[in-house]
Order: structure tokens, then C-alpha cells, then sequence
């Protein structure tokens, strides 16, 4: 049985696509969804999704081991940050090497570092005249967005888009492509 535990900051449309993926595969089980939001969308999702959560402030995952501690009893196999928000901190980032990895809704090493998240980066896409943007899922180290990359894919930025009208050609890709890519990388472990 392989284990995945999942992050998530806010709407969790993609933590809700990756569990409804596996969710009829008897090898596959989301242990966790743990959240640094007690109002994030991703918590009611997880709730009618019967996936238990954990909700921890700034001060718990940064200078105790609650976090840490409940991951290592989870011991998963793959800890997925879907719409994370938080660096992870380095002593979580060597505890699982190679077993944390992020999405990224823009083709990094472009478009990423700290603050780049969301609308805020199909903004700057959109006010840099790029002709295509997307997608980078990406093993996770100490510094924001600058881990090996695993995948990318792709899509065109036309004349009119908006933040919005990206981020919706950007959301279509990472639930094309996230679940697929962790599928791959359980059965490569
Ligand atoms: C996703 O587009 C993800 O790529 C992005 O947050 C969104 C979460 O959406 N992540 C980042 O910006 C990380 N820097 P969701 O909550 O609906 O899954």
C-alpha cells in the first residue's frame, strides 16, 4: 500500500482531483490532508472526501515538531504540496529526500520565489507579454520553487486572457497531469 500525504493552503480543487484519482485504487491511500488554514476550502473537501486533516498555524510547523513528528508516523511514500503556500522547512525537506514534491501553475525557473503563487503569477505572465505558460511539478528543497524538475506542460497565453482565464487553462493542465505524474512516480519507487 502506498501512502501519500497531501498539503494544501486553499480551494484544494487539486488535493480533491489527486484523491478522487486514486480513490478506487485498493494500492493507493491519502492518509492526510493537512492544512495551515483553518478556513481553507480544501478542509471541506477533505471532509466529504472521509480524509482525515490536521490544521497547524505558522508558530506549530515552524518551531515545534507536531508536523514533522505526525508525518513520520504517517510514513508516506509520497507528501504532495498541492496549493502550499509556506516554505517547507529544511529539517522536513531532509527528512523525506526526494519524497516531497510541489506543483506550480507557471514554467518555472521563471515566475517563481517567494510571493509567486496564484493570480499573482498570471498577472506578472500576462503583464510580461509571454506567449505560453503552464505548469511545473517539481521536487521540493529549502528554497521556494527551485527543486529538480519532474514535469512540465504547457499552454498558450492569448491576446485577451486575464489572471483568471489563465488560471483556468492552467488548473485543466494540473488536474490532467498531477495525479498522473504521482502515479508514476509511486510505481518508480
Ligand atoms: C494551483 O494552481 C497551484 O499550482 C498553485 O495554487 C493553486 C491551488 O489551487 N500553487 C502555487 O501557486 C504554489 N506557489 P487549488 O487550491 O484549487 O488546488
Amino acid at each position: 500500500m502506498k501512502n501519500i500525504v497531501l498539503f494544501a493552503s486553499g480551494s484544494g480543487s487539486n488535493a480533491e482531483n489527486i484523491a478522487l484519482f486514486f480513490r478506487d485504487n485498493p494500492d493507493v491511500e491519502i492518509s492526510y490532508i493537512l492544512s495551515n488554514r483553518s478556513n481553507a476550502g480544501v478542509l471541506e473537501r477533505a471532509k466529504n472526501l472521509n480524509i482525515r486533516t490536521f490544521v497547524f498555524d505558522r508558530k506549530m510547523f515552524l518551531e515545534t515538531d507536531e508536523v514533522l513528528s505526525l508525518l513520520k508516523k504517517s510514513d508516506p511514500d509520497l507528501i504532495v504540496l498541492a496549493g502550499f503556500l509556506w516554505l517547507i522547512p529544511e529539517k522536513m525537506v531532509k527528512a523525506f529526500p526526494d519524497k516531497i514534491i510541489n506543483i506550480h501553475p507557471a514554467l518555472l525557473p521563471q515566475y517563481g520565489g517567494k510571493g509567486m503563487y496564484g493570480d499573482r503569477v498570471h498577472q506578472a505572465v500576462i503583464d510580461n507579454d509571454e506567449k505560453e505558460s503552464g505548469i511545473t511539478i517539481h521536487y521540493v528543497n529549502e528554497k521556494y520553487d527551485e527543486g529538480d524538475i519532474i514535469f512540465q506542460g504547457k499552454c498558450a497565453v492569448e491576446k485577451g486572457d486575464t489572471p483568471e482565464t489563465l488560471a483556468q487553462k492552467v488548473h485543466l493542465l494540473e488536474y490532467e497531469h498531477f495525479p498522473r505524474v504521482i502515479q508514476q512516480l509511486l510505481e518508480n519507487q
